[in-house]
């Protein structure tokens, strides 16, 4: 009988659902909230909100698209953690009731170790070998991690302050740009030149910073709109260029070393971040393997927890009705 997950991700802004048979991604439905856009950042009472008006109809979906009756499902896999706590209450509910109506598994994800494991799809992408070496970049994370298998997750090191993704929302917040800035960044950044710096933190081992870099950039508009108040308007694509190339350059030092420290080849991308080009074309240029997600993948989705759901269900690994979300969760 063929095992048949469904997988629900409710920990931000976006409401999603997939469908996972013996492995292979049936469906993968993700319904992004554009309530934030004009706030500049996710309101969390909004997005809870969103996700208790768009949860039935999202999970109705992907079923139907996967061509699945919910009473043959095997499982239900929902992100447990990390995450803003209202969505993922949302998430968790629907999660137990299914599993408490259906009197099947209830299996709790932890969201970045999702970010990881999506790479095991049985479909169209290449998959790594255990062990090998994570890299979580996303809104809320930035993590280095040693994965040994799909349940051993070693934090080598992270971010001390902002999230790479955040480093980018919040520069592209002072560029006049909309929530969230990442993605249009990554879009005028090819239209210009990396022609000014900014300062490089400092931070010991495998952790990251990227506050610093966040203040370099606030003083500098400043200074530059004090001599040209039409700076930003301007120059935008240079400074986008400029602020990117300053956040890939942090992130794939520190890949760098954690290659030559732990002797790891194989380094695997996951979160939003992931989707970046400066990211991905820098890090092509390592002398390393590299396993990226294709961009469907890279920012939230529900086929990751999906999949670490089935993993978790191969092991026999479920959770009970008593499980709580959890907004902050060790890896
Ligand atoms: O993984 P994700 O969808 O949500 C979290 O778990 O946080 O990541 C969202 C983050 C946002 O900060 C967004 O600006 C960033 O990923 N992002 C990008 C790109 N696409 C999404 N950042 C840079 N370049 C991109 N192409
Ligand atoms: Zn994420």
């Amino acid at each position: 009988m063929a095992t048949i997950i469904l997988g629900i991700e409710t920990s931000c802004d976006d409401t999603a659902a997939a469908v996972l048979v013996d492995g292979k991604l049936r469906a993968n439905v993700v319904s992004q909230q554009l309530e934030h856009e004009n706030y500049g950042g996710v309101i969390p009472e909004l997005a809870s909100r969103a996700h208790v008006e768009r949860i039935v109809a999202v999970v109705e979906t992907s079923l139907s698209k996967a061509n699945i009756d919910k009473k043959d499902l095997t499982a239900v896999a929902y992100t447990q953690g990390p995450g803003l706590l209202g969505s993922l209450l949302v998430g968790n509910a629907f999660a137990k009731s299914l599993s408490l109506a259906l009197n099947i598994p209830l299996i709790a994800v932890h969201h970045m170790q999702a970010h990881l494991l999506v790479h095991f799809i049985d479909d169209a992408f290449p998959t790594p070998h255990f062990p090998f070496l994570g890299l979580t970049v996303s809104g809320g994370h930035t993590q280095l991690v040693r994965v040994d298998s799909a349940s051993s997750f070693d934090v080598l090191g992270e971010t001390l302050d902002d999230a790479a993704g955040e480093a980018f929302d919040k520069t592209g917040k002072m560029l006049g740009l909309p929530y969230p800035a990442g993605p249009i960044m990554d879009k005028y950044a090819a239209l210009g030149t990396a022609k000014f710096t900014f300062g490089k933190p400092t931070v010991a081992d495998l952790n990251f910073s990227f506050s610093g870099l966040k203040t370099s950039v606030l003083y500098f508009l400043r200074s530059e709109q004090d001599k040209d108040p039409d700076f930003i308007k301007n120059n935008l694509h240079d400074l986008c260029a400029s602020v990117q190339a300053a956040i890939v350059s942090i992130l794939v030092e520190k890949v760098k070393t954690a290659v030559k420290q732990t002797g790891l080849k194989q380094v695997v991308l996951g979160g939003g971040v992931s989707a970046n080009s400066g990211l991905r074309k820098a890090l092509e240029t390592c002398n390393i393997t590299l396993f990226l997600p294709p961009l469907p993948y890279t920012t939230d989705n529900a086929a990751m927890i999906a999949m670490a759901g089935y993993l978790k269900y191969k092991a026999g690994a479920f959770d009970s009705l008593s499980n709580e979300p959890k907004a902050r969760v060790l890896i």
